[in-house]
């Protein structure tokens, strides 16, 4: 089904909201130290940024909070709903789309100085598209700065700390929690792939980052929850970053 991720997110927002607590601040996932640590954007004052797949754009209101003049795009009108609400009780104002964020369509060419993501594109089908209009979104020296999934951390058990995957077992990953009728998809994407996808469409790769997930963060949300138990944490970056840029 074409929209299983947006059904998912529909019906899951507010449980997700309710359940992370996510504070406002620039993040980048389970187990990872935050933008204060890696210091990846620089001064965001007066900068153009777009935040894609911003759920409930804690992100994107801290980068307001910052100066920065933000747009955010996610695919659920729950999460946007959420968005709108937190950026009003932090007195910021950030520009918000609904739509799938495979296409840019919302967006002028050459007119962000920052592409953000963070825990968003392993949901997308299409990274390849979806990389061509952040490409052409971002203006030149533009930097695309995005988190996921590590591809290693799925392949573990979370529990019994077995690997009971295949690093090499690529693709759209189904699965069904208590109610039949809503999916959670994602799709795995290894290293590699993620880096010559962003090479393939014109970027220059400054950094990956896997962060060390064997300290707790206090301003992580979401160590201990679901699979990010902290025996697998101790064992394997629950997170990965890339940080590229447009350069011609
Ligand atoms: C784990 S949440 C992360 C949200 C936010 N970036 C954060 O760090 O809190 C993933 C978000 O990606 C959004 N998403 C998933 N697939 C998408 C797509 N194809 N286009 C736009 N948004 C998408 C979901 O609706 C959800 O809000």
């Amino acid at each position: 089904m074409k929209y299983e991720t947006k059904k998912w997110w529909e019906a899951s927002s507010k449980k997700y909201q309710e359940e992370c607590k996510i504070p406002i601040d620039i993040h980048y996932g389970p187990g990872s130290p935050n933008e204060k640590h890696y210091k990846l954007l620089g001064n965001l004052k007066g900068k153009n940024i777009l935040e894609i797949g911003c759920g409930g754009a804690q992100c994107g209101i801290a980068m307001a909070k910052q100066g920065a003049k933000v747009i955010g795009i996610d695919i659920s009108e729950e999460q946007l709903r959420f968005a709108k609400e937190l950026a009003k009780k932090n007195k910021v104002r950030i520009q918000l789309y609904n739509g799938n964020i495979k296409k840019l369509p919302q967006i002028k060419s050459n007119s962000q100085d920052i592409v953000f993501s963070a825990f968003a594109l392993h949901y997308v089908d299409d990274l390849h598209s979806c990389f061509k209009d952040v490409y052409r979104v971002l203006k030149k020296n533009g930097l695309f700065v995005f988190s996921l999934g590590h591809p290693i951390y799925s392949t573990a058990n979370s529990k019994t700390l077995k690997i009971e995957n295949s690093y090499f077992d690529i693709g759209k990953r189904t699965f069904v929690f208590s109610d039949p009728t809503k999916k959670f998809v994602y799709y795995k994407r290894n290293v590699g792939d993620l880096h010559n996808t962003l090479v393939e469409n014109g970027f220059f790769v400054e950094k990956i980052i896997e962060p060390d997930s064997r300290k707790r963060y206090s301003y992580d949300p979401w160590y201990g929850l679901w699979d990010y138990t902290p025996q697998l944490m101790k064992m394997a970056p629950a997170t990965i970053i890339f940080k590229a840029r447009k350069i011609k």
